[in-house]
């Protein structure tokens, strides 16, 4: 079984701040790094840091060749990922406030510029079973898990950021939803009744997409697994954040490669778990992504 993640990579740049810039405001930041990110790319090297062979599908522009050794370094297998000349690599500002809080303004750029071709010759190595990975940073997503189903794939969605495109994706094709209370609200919209807490958000999910898995991430309050075997709640490590980029692809990474390896969703859940509280402490995307052998040892 191979797991495929086909997914933007980003160039963030990443300013801290005193408080998130407001409108009509000049604002001088405190610093600017740079790192590689990406939910897609982020959600890559979890999968490989937590002992996962993955391979990463997506594109970038010239500007973006750093991103490659980032994944490389983190042993990710980068053949289905197009360096573009007429591009430039997607980009994220990211503005990180003194609570750790964040807030990203994105530029698409290569990650829009996926063909159908493209998307034909990478799954052309995939088979049924396999896992395939998305999120919402990239184009033909549509085409994408249309092509996955067909092939059988184990098909999983972060359906992240949310917006309008992921009404055009066939959703019952997909396995496996990790997704945030917001995100789980905008796809019920036509459900959802103002108080819903986390748990009756998974199950309205699971009620309308019965055959699908649940991961619903609840910020403070932990995370729940829901399908029609188990419910799982998951409570969070509390941990003061330095810098939240990449918590949500951590978990998702992890949590995945748990499932991948087998492991009881419960072992699953408390991995990912772990790994994001550890992401919250560091700086940066990619880099703020623990090892396994780091998560597995993880206490408060
Ligand atoms: O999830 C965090 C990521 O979102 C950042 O790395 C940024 O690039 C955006 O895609």
């Amino acid at each position: 079984m191979k797991v495929l993640c086909f997914g933007s990579l980003n160039i963030d740049y990443t300013y801290k701040v005193d408080h998130f810039v407001g409108k009509g405001e000049t604002l001088a930041s405190e610093s600017l790094q740079v790192f590689g990110g990406g939910k897609g790319l982020n959600q890559s090297v979890a999968l490989a840091k937590a002992g996962v062979e993955i391979y990463h599908a997506g594109a970038i522009g010239e500007d973006g060749k750093f991103l490659l050794q980032i994944m490389e370094a983190a042993g990710v297998h980068t053949e289905y990922v197009m360096e573009l000349t007429n591009v430039r690599s997607g980009n994220a500002i990211i503005q990180n406030d003194r609570e750790g809080d964040n807030c990203i303004l994105l530029y698409g750029g290569a990650n829009q510029s996926i063909t159908k071709e493209h998307v034909d010759r990478t799954l052309s190595h995939f088979q049924r079973e396999d896992y395939i990975i998305l999120q919402n940073e990239i184009n033909e997503l549509s085409y994408i898990v249309e092509k996955a189903h067909e092939k059988g794939m184990k098909i999983v969605l972060n359906p992240s950021p949310m917006n309008e495109k992921i009404f055009d994706l066939q959703l019952d094709y997909i396995d496996y939803f990790i997704l945030n209370e917001i995100e789980a609200g905008q796809i019920l919209r036509q459900d959802i009744k103002d108080g819903y807490n986390g748990a009756e958000l998974a199950e309205a999910l699971l009620k309308r997409f019965p055959s699908s898995s649940i991961v619903l991430t609840m910020g403070g309050d932990g995370s729940v697994f829901m399908d029609q075997k188990e419910t799982v709640l998951q409570p969070v490590y509390k941990v003061k954040a330095v810098d939240t980029t990449a918590a949500g692809d951590t978990f998702t990474g992890f949590f995945i490669s748990g499932i991948t390896k087998g492991l009881p969703v419960i072992q699953a859940m408390d991995l990912a778990s772990k790994a994001a509280a550890i992401a919250v402490t560091r700086r940066g995307a990619a880099p703020s992504i623990p090892f396994l052998e780091e998560a597995e040892r993880f206490t408060l």
